[in-house]
């Protein structure tokens, strides 16, 4: 078997961005949305519901492979997710919004995906190696970061999906779970469905340091913040390290605050950058306008979001019935697992 990252052997693992098929992504609830998110994943997300059959789901035990001692931490992030992605337009009556702990068949699946995955095709995954670099000194090099993979792709297999949303860095996941997939239907029969990757137009969202935005590079703008946060953090960002005094020019093309603009400002997206370039733009006012852009952007969001926190149980309600739509497809999934395994 030619081990995943091998091109020629996944090509397809990418679809192409009209593809039609059956939709299905993970969030893991690791905190505040930001616009990293909202331009990456989320604007993809409300949209895909237009015309696809969609199913949308908090990954709450993924979020266990790297912090599985902030449990405590993990019903408010995941009621705050499920807020955060309504009152961002995911629309729980035309997608199945669910939680994937509610869905114990997964874990079941994740058992036996794992029987047949060999441990050199976890090892080489890009993520994982990075997460273990990233987090040396976090006790993470345990079995459950390794089948990272492993779970997302029961994730995706569990309910028949097609089409995965998701951003560059999980193509090697998406090529991994492929050759799970083939694998499995070599040994057991046709039994699932071969995921393929759908990557988003948008361009990754540079945070306050320049670098991609991140929770963990603590350089976001979070979709919930007010008006003062946000025009904190815009302050905040670095600019052109040239343009030093009044009237120097300035290089839109290196400037994450230009970078942002080209999402929040169409209206003054060509004007800034000619009195940039010309040094008639000084940063301190182009970053107001920035501000004032992304205040008045994500005004209805706010909105929606306080009034949902008026009833807070409705993120429950809601999971609730995701779970209760969801179990048909799953059921069906597993018994046709089990069936082509021989197993009860
Ligand atoms: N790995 C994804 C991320 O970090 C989250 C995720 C978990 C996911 N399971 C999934 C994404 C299944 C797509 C499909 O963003």
């Amino acid at each position: 078997v030619t081990p995943p990252g091998d091109d020629a052997h996944n090509e397809g693992a990418v679809a192409a961005l009209d593809a039609k098929g059956r939709v299905l992504t993970g969030f893991r609830p690791t905190g505040p949305l930001h616009v990293g998110h909202w331009f990456g994943n989320v604007m993809n997300m409300v949209r895909l519901q237009e015309d696809h059959e969609a199913f949308y789901f908090i990954a709450d035990w993924h979020m266990l492979t790297t912090h599985y001692d902030r449990t405590a931490e993990l019903p408010g992030n995941v009621r705050s997710l499920a807020l955060d992605l309504v009152a961002a337009g995911v629309d729980p009556s035309r997608v199945t919004f669910y939680r994937q702990s509610d869905v114990k068949e997964v874990a079941e699946l994740s058992l036996l995906l794992g029987m047949i995955t060999p441990l050199g095709w976890l090892e080489r995954v890009p993520t994982y190696k990075e997460r273990l670099r990233d987090m040396a000194e976090r006790d993470v090099a345990n079995l459950g970061l390794l089948g990272y993979p492993v779970l997302q792709t029961v994730d995706i297999t569990i309910v028949r999906g097609e089409l995965v949303p998701v951003g560059e860095d999980q193509v090697s996941h998406l090529e991994l779970s492929r050759e799970i997939v083939r694998r499995f239907n070599r040994h057991y029969g046709d039994v699932l469905v071969e995921p393929r990757a759908l990557l988003s137009k948008a361009p990754s969202v540079p945070g306050s340091d320049g670098r991609k935005m991140s929770k963990s590079l603590d350089n976001t703008i979070d979709v919930r913040d007010d008006e003062d946060a946000i025009r904190r953090k815009v302050r905040s960002f670095i600019t052109d390290p040239q343009k030093v005094r009044l009237g120097d020019p300035g290089r839109p093309e290196i400037c994450p605050i230009f970078a942002l603009h080209g999402l929040f400002s169409p209206d003054i997206y060509e004007w800034t950058e000619e009195n940039c370039r010309s040094g008639a733009l000084p940063c301190v006012e182009c970053k107001g306008n920035l501000a004032d852009r992304i205040v008045a952007y994500y005004a209805p969001f706010r909105e929606r979001r306080d009034e949902l926190d008026r009833t807070p149980e409705v993120a429950e309600t809601i999971l609730a019935e995701g779970q209760a739509k969801v179990r048909a497809v799953v059921e069906d999934t597993m018994k046709a697992v089990r069936g082509a395994m021989s197993l009860g």
